[in-house]
């Protein structure tokens, strides 16, 4: 919309007990952010942001402050209703924008276009713009009473007459005030319902009651779905997937079974990735251009360089970085681990708190004994290094480039350059005592 101003109001304090959680509502994660920041995330780009949290929200301000960080930040200290709320941000309220959104912490799925595509009426001269959408199930959200083109009235559910129930177009919770009326509206809105709440919904017959134009616009359920519960939660988490999928599909990314592969909203990918299926990507992570990650890996705040590859059944922890060309196998475990192009780490592997040289091949079963019940410790290995399997590397420690690890060793002191470290006692050998040893054993049983 060009030369509108706008202020976008979130509403994230207070909520019903349904989430049945100790965690703030909006707070809960989709794809792995929470609630709020894909709302802040929504909202549009030139808009002035006002988040209403509650009393004791700190938590909730942080998060949108992290979103944006120009954020306003009020606090609604009781819970009286979706009206009362939105007063609490009545300093922001009387700056004179153009356009006033409203939108609600809990309703992530909402998309930056269908914003924008409210707020047109306005400029038409409408006083209100509500956004509408033909529920499935409608119960639990306010009823749209629409008479000719013109909204007449929101009608909750607690309120409604069984007609007004039966009614399937229903209320997203977004809505978009003129700015000239938006304060006389809300001033007027009163408690007088079942719940006993200043109702946002009540601005319908407001305007209309002051002579003011109402107007509905739809969007897909999917895109306003409301989080009151877990299970809701859960539907708008595999709404935002599917959105993902498709977004990785369209950008080049190969999803073998797309269906199985759990993404972030953060999650980047480079050219010509191949992600096989079920896999998990955790927050923060980047692939880098022809990886391939294999079934079964878990991957999270991790940088995987271009041409690597990952698993199956690998998990990346945060803080690791795979250079170029890197492989990390089966069973192998990574932690704030920087492992250079080239490097191998193929089997059954713990590598945490270190760095791994170009080109060094980690043997099975070897593992970095980083922590020592009380701190953790680097270990360093050098390019091209050869650690022998099942090797224990007690940190801190330094292994030089090229070195040799024998397997089975236990290693506690540095190793320099190209040296051969090896920790384990001599072999012997009794030719012959495998037949005296079965001969003993046999008469002993009696045989
Ligand atoms: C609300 C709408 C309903 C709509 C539905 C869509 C009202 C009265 N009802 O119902 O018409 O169909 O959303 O999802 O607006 N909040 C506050 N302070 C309060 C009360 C609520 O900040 O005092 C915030 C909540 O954190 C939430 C949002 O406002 O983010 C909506 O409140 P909620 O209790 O979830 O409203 P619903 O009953 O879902
Ligand atoms: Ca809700």
């Amino acid at each position: 919309m060009t030369g509108r101003s706008s202020l976008t109001i979130v509403l994230a304090a207070g909520e019903g007990t349904r989430m049945r959680s100790s965690l703030p509502k909006v707070l809960h994660p989709v794809a792995g952010q929470p609630l709020i920041a894909h709302v802040l995330a929504a909202v549009p780009r030139e808009s002035a942001v006002a988040v209403v949290v509650g009393p004791d929200h700190d938590a909730v301000a942080a998060a949108a402050r992290r979103a944006n960080p120009q954020a306003g930040i009020f606090v609604q200290d009781e819970r009286r209703g979706t009206a009362h709320a939105v007063l609490a941000a009545r300093a922001a309220i009387t700056k004179k924008y153009d356009d006033i959104l409203i939108v609600f912490g809990d309703t992530p799925l909402i998309s930056p276009a269908t914003l924008e595509r409210l707020r047109e009426p306005l400029g038409d001269g409408a006083a209100l713009a509500v956004l509408g959408f033909r529920a499935a199930d409608p119960t639990g959200y306010g009823r749209l009473i629409v008479n000719d083109e013109q909204l007449v009235a929101i009608r909750e559910e607690a309120d409604a007459s069984a007609a007004e129930r039966a009614v399937t177009l229903c209320n997203a919770g977004v809505m978009a005030f003129s700015g000239a009326h938006a304060l006389a509206m809300l001033e007027r809105i009163g408690n007088a319902n079942a719940k006993g709440e200043f109702y946002l919904t009540d601005a319908v017959e407001i305007a209309r009651a002051m002579g003011l134009s109402c107007v509905v616009r739809e969007t897909g359920e999917d895109e306003v779905r409301g989080i009151n519960t877990k299970a809701q939660l859960a539907e708008a988490e595999a709404v935002m997937q599917r959105r993902l999928r498709r977004a990785a599909l369209e950008s080049g990314v190969t999803l073998i079974a797309p269906e199985t592969v759990h993404l972030c909203a953060d999650t980047a990918f480079g050219a010509d990735v191949t992600v096989e299926p079920y896999v998990v990507f955790g927050p923060g992570v980047s692939v880098g251009a022809g990886a391939v990650i294999h079934s079964f890996s878990h991957v999270s705040e991790a940088t995987i360089g271009a041409g690597a590859s990952v698993g199956p059944f690998a998990r990346l922890r945060p803080g690791t970085r795979l250079g170029e060309g890197a492989r990390i196998g089966n069973f192998v475990e990574t932690k704030a681990a920087e492992i250079a192009a080239g490097a191998k780490v193929n089997h059954l592997t713990y590598i945490g708190d270190a760095e791994v040289g170009a080109g060094a091949n980690i043997g099975a079963g070897t593992i970095t004994c980083n922590y020592d019940g009380f701190l953790k410790h680097r270990t360093v290995i050098g390019a091209g290094a050869f650690i022998g399997s099942n090797s224990a590397l007690v940190a801190p420690l330094r292994i030089g480039a090229g070195a040799y690890i024998g397997s089975g060793s236990v290693i506690t002191r540095d190793v320099p350059d190209d040296a051969l470290a090896l920790e384990r006692a001599p072999q012997t050998v009794k030719d012959g005592w495998a037949v005296k040893f079965r001969a003993l054993m046999a008469r002993r049983k009696g045989k």
